[in-house]
């Protein structure tokens, strides 16, 4: 049986009083992949801000290990041991990889993990440490951003889209790396995707949101076998 680490009860929220997300409840398991998916603007971002403290919740709950984290601050968040990554810029991108990473290990104010063993999960960005995050390609900055959220020693990673933009070679990596945090490190992963069927195939649990309501909630597999609601609103036919 896995253990529940986050779930959401009834959540309504937005911005301001722009309201996107619709009586949204949804359960993330530990040593999980959770894979939230849905066309565009249907609210995968802001279910992922609402998580971490970025929208405004209008009634429901978000308990994170138990504990009561719907009116917490995004940095009181993260102290709990939820790393976000956003969609776009996660990396500072005029200072080095080296200095992205030490800053990642100062900006933590509790245990981290040492830069060796975080710098494992993508051995290639070593040779990378003196350059600046502004010449990385799109797929090594996400290595990079992976590898700042990993030193903070995270019990949950949510990743917002990872691999958007990214030739298919380097998407299938960082699938793999995310399969690896899973499996390796223990780290239970909230994945957004808009490579709707490839994050289909690594998860453990499916959410189909579509405008901003939850339709579709179970196994991947029984995800991929409704092409009624692939078709349309995941273009997977
Ligand atoms: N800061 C904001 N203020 C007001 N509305 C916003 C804000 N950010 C997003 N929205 C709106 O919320 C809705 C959901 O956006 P969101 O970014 O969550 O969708 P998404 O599913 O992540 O889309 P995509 O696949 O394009 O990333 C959209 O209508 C968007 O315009
Ligand atoms: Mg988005």
């Amino acid at each position: 049986m896995s253990k529940n680490i986050l779930s959401l009860n009834n959540v309504n929220a937005g911005y301001g009083k722009f309201q996107i997300l619709f009586d949204i409840s949804m359960e993330a398991n530990d040593k999980e992949i959770t894979v939230i998916v849905g066309p565009n603007g249907s609210g995968k971002s802001t279910l992922l801000k609402t998580i971490f403290g970025f929208t405004s919740i209008y009634s429901g709950k978000v308990i994170f290990r138990g504990v009561d984290i719907t009116s917490k601050k995004p940095h009181e968040i993260a102290k709990l041991g939820i790393a976000y990554l956003p969609q776009l810029e996660n990396t500072f991108l005029n200072l080095t990889v080296r200095e992205n990473i030490l800053l990642a290990t100062y900006i933590n104010e509790g245990e981290t993990m040492n830069i060796e063993d975080a710098l494992s999960l993508f051995p290639q960005l070593k040779r990378m440490l003196e350059r600046r995050a502004s010449t990385l390609s799109g797929g090594e900055r996400q290595m990079l951003a992976m590898t700042m959220a990993l030193l903070r020693k995270p019990s949950l990673m949510i990743l917002d889209e990872p691999t958007a933009n990214m030739a298919p070679k380097i998407a299938k990596l960082i699938f793999e790396k995310i399969v690896e945090l899973r499996d390796s490190y223990n780290i239970a992963v909230i994945l957004v995707e808009q490579n709707a069927k490839k994050a289909l195939e690594i998860g453990d649990k499916a959410y189909l949101l579509v405008a901003g309501k939850k339709i579709f909630e179970g196994h991947p597999q029984d995800l991929l076998k409704k092409p009624d609601l692939t078709r349309v609103y995941l273009g997977i036919s």
